[in-house]
């Protein structure tokens, strides 16, 4: 099986995404500056096909680094959602765009890019979304997103649009639509 470098593993999408990867008998480097802590990745941190790295994707020369001893590089790390952005455009700016340039930077022909993009690139849509639906991104997320994938595919690489997930995850998110209507159902009804 080959070897896979998760970044941002350790969030909402990726601590799901790992114990699945390590069920199926691959080797994964959860690379992450844990803006979440450690806690959501304590149920599968002592897997022995498992290295951890406390890592930014905006330090070039690391991410270069890590990028090269892998076969397949799934990218999930970044600055998500309109508020978080919004927050911090530099921040956002930086990771989102510069950190998803220098993993393509890193990467060669024999290695696989998938790329965790989003369907915030769409903007408003009338109808149904579908991927040729023009990209019209409204928000600062769903632009630098759009700039990072962008990137991605001009190296070759693959950009899932992800619409809003839902759902618990060790990492939890409550600002997810669905999440945030459950819990406030949940909170009101109490
Ligand atoms: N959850 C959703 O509904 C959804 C929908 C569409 C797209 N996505 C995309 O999926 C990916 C994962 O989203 P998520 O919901 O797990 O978010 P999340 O915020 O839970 O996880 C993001 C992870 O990236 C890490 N990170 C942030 N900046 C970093 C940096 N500079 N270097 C290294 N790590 C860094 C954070 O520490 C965090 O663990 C994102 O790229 C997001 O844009 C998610």
């Amino acid at each position: 099986m080959g070897k896979i470098l998760v970044t941002g593993g350790a969030g909402y999408v990726g601590t799901l995404l790992i114990p699945k990867l390590l069920g199926n008998g691959y080797k994964v480097t959860l690379f992450d500056r844990f803006m979440w802590g450690f806690k959501p990745i304590l149920h599968f941190a002592s897997n022995d096909n498992l290295k951890i790295i406390k890592g930014d994707v905006r330090d070039k020369n690391l991410i270069a680094e890590e990028v090269k001893k892998h076969d397949i590089i799934l990218h999930l790390a970044a600055i998500v959602g309109y508020p978080a952005c919004a927050a911090d455009p530099n921040r956002a700016e930086t990771t989102n765009v510069s950190g998803t340039r220098n993993i393509c930077d890193a990467i060669s022909n024999n290695q696989k890019l998938i790329f965790a993009s989003t369907g915030s690139t769409y903007g408003k849509v009338n109808g149904i979304c579908a991927e040729k639906t023009p990209i019209n991104p409204l928000s600062l997320y769903g632009k630098t997103k759009w700039e990072a994938e962008k990137i991605v595919l001009e190296k070759g690489g693959v950009g899932l649009r992800f619409a809003t997930v839902f759902g618990i995850s060790p990492r939890l998110r409550l600002d997810l639509l669905i999440n945030d209507f459950v819990y406030q159902a949940y909170i009101i009804n109490k």
